[in-house]
Parts: structure tokens; sequence; C-alpha cells
């Protein structure tokens, strides 16, 4: 393969819990099988020095990235460029022994900051030229993805083939689940399976889940047959476990006025609001509520299909919303 054949960078993007770092490790392990040489790191600050440490584990380095507070404010280009050169240093000289060649795998992208991000590209960017093994793969949030390869200064990033992980479609996710099943002794009728494959909405994660918390519940009850009872119950685990891994974590990092832009929305249920009724639900204008509600959208919390609305990115958050309603008002209340 020439420099910088496509495939040896690549950028996976989805929803939460769309299967990106399933995907990151599949990769791995296939790049493992091949001899390859993985550094796998998740982009929380920090990342280029724990690269490099990886990178280098038999000589002591300084440390390249300096506090929050002082990025942007005066790291300039020299100090980019000492980063990126220990970086290419010690990522070229893994690539050159007798390596077949070295993958970095990078996750959760989103929360990379551009001064690193930048640091870690011109260093794969040189290697690349070089002609030497080397491949990169990064996942993160489809719009802040979108955030990092678009700025200024990424330009080679943007070359990387994009992947995009969607929903799968509800037959399929129905065809596991009677596959699944039977593979382990459950019968289950077809109108069941395609039940529970419409609770997940094609959602990874929840795919995994509901066979998970139904297959418990069978077992429990000591049948091996999945009727519609237990798959409700199983459905409703799923559900609640998907609240508590999913949707909290997203919730507990948004601002009052968010979730309060939240909540107006889920009144029309999981259906896309218009956003004008969203902020006259409100009190306030369209104008008033554009920062919160492009913040959401950069977020990956919600998303406009067309023009003039918006709707719920993450499934079943309509549901959960209009579930603790009253508690979360009383909590913006309390604020
Ligand atoms: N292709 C798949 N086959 C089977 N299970 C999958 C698949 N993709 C995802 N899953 C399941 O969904 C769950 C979430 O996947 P994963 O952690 O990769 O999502 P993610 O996109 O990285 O989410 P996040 O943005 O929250 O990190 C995993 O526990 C995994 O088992
Ligand atoms: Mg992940």
């Amino acid at each position: 393969m020439g420099p910088g054949p496509p495939g040896r960078l690549m950028r996976v993007s989805g929803m939460r819990g769309m299967g990106k770092t399933v995907l990151l490790n599949e990769i791995g392990s296939y790049a493992r099988a091949l001899g390859w040489t993985m550094l796998d790191e998740t982009a929380s600050e920090g990342f280029c020095d724990r690269l490099l440490a990886a990178a280098n584990p038999d000589r002591r380095v300084g440390r390249i990235t300096a506090g929050p507070s002082i990025l942007g404010v005066s790291l300039g280009t020299v100090e980019l460029d000492r980063a990126a050169l220990s970086l290419r240093e010690a990522l070229g000289a893994l690539a050159k022994r007798d390596n077949p060649g070295v993958l970095i795998t990078l996750d959760e992208v989103q929360d990379a900051s551009l001064y690193e991000m930048r640091a870690l590209s011109v260093a794969i960017q040189h290697i690349i030229r070089e002609d030497r093994n080397i491949a990169f793969v990064f996942a993160g949030l489809p719009s802040m993805i979108e955030n990092v390869v678009n700025g200024r200064t990424l330009t080679f990033l943007r070359r990387a083939v994009p992947v995009e992980l969607g929903p799968v479609d509800i037959e399929e996710v129905a065809q596991s689940f009677a596959r699944t099943m039977a593979e382990t002794g459950m019968a289950i009728a077809q109108e069941v399976c395609e039940e529970l494959a419409e609770s997940t909405q094609g959602y990874p994660f929840m795919v995994q889940l509901v066979g998970y918390y139904v297959w418990q519940a069978a077992r429990k009850a000591g049948t091996d047959t999945v009727d519609k009872q237990l798959a409700q119950e199983g459905t409703l685990q799923a559900r609640r476990r998907f609240d508590a891994t999913v949707i909290e974590p997203v919730l507990q990092r948004l601002p009052g006025t968010a979730i309060s832009y939240l909540l107006a929305m889920a009144s029309d249920g999981a259906k896309p609001s218009e956003s004008g009724e969203v902020a006259r639900r409100l009190g306030k204008t369209l104008q008033q509520v554009s920062t919160v509600r492009a913040r959401l959208m950069r977020e990956d919390v919600i998303e406009s299909r067309s023009w003039g609305r918006v709707s719920f990115a993450i499934p079943h958050m309509a549901d959960y919303l209009n579930e603790h309603r009253d508690e979360l008002e009383a909590e913006i209340a309390s604020l």
C-alpha cells in the first residue's frame, strides 16, 4: 500500500451505544491477529502523553501536555511542534522496527482538546508520508467529531474514511432475537420477537440489553418459553438499565435550561417538535432558546432532520423525561 491509502485513516461516528467502541475493539483484534502493535487510548486530557508513554515504554519522557488553564492561551506553535515531534519520534520508531504495523485507536474523540488532536495528527501525518505502516482509527459522537475534524488546523484528518454507525434494521433485529433464543433453547413466537425488536429501535446497546434481560426473566421464571408477559418484563428491565447507563449520564451533564428545553420537547412524546412551539412552551422567543438548542444539537442529544423541527437523538429519552417530569422540574427549581 502506498502512503496514506484509504483505511489507514478512519473515523467512526455514531450516537451513544451505537457500537463505536465495539467496532474499535474489533478492528484492534484484527490488527493484533496480523501482528500489528496496538495503541488504544481514550481522548480524555493527556492522551498524547499516554500514547507517548505507551509507544516508548523504556525511555523516560517529559510531559508534553500542559494543564487546561494554559491551553489555548500561551501554547504556541513551538510547543505544538515539540509535542508532535516527540510523538513522531516515538511512533515512528515503533513503526520502523520489525513490526508489520502500528495501529492507534482513539475513542471518545469529542472530548479531545484541539491542541492534543493537532499534535497527534501532525505526528501521524509525517509518519504516513514516510511510508511507514501506521494506521489511525478514531471514534466519537457525530456532530462533535465533525467539530474536531473540521477544526481549522486538522485538514489532514478530513481525509479519514468516514464510517457512520446507524440503527440496525428492525426486521434484522427480530431475526437475530429469533435465532439467538432458538440457539439457547427458548421458544418464542415471531410476533413477540417483532415486539422486542421494535422496543430496541434498532439501537445496538438496547438490542443487547433487551436480549439479555428477556432471557434472564425466562430463566428466573424457570420456563423455556418467552411469552408476551416475560417479554414485557425483560424489556422494562432493559429500559431501566438503559436509563441508568445512557440517559441519566447525558442529563447529568446538562444545565437546567437544557433539561427544561428537553422537557418542553417531551410533551410531544417521541415525535418531532416544532422549535417555535417548544420556545412558546418555555415562554421564550426562538432567539432566546437558540443557544441551548444549539448546545443540545452539538452534544448529539437532539437532532433536526427537517427545518424548524427537533427530535430526540437518543431512544426512549422522551419516555424517560415524561416519567420523571416532576422530579426533574423540582430539581431545576431548586437550582
Ligand atoms: N455490532 C454489535 N453487535 C453486538 N453488540 C453490539 C454491537 N454494537 C454494539 N453492541 C453492544 O452495544 C453496547 C454499546 O456499544 P458501544 O459501547 O460500542 O457503543 P458506543 O458507540 O461506543 O457508545 P458510547 O458513545 O456511549 O461510548 C455494547 O455493550 C455492545 O455489546
Ligand atoms: Mg464507546
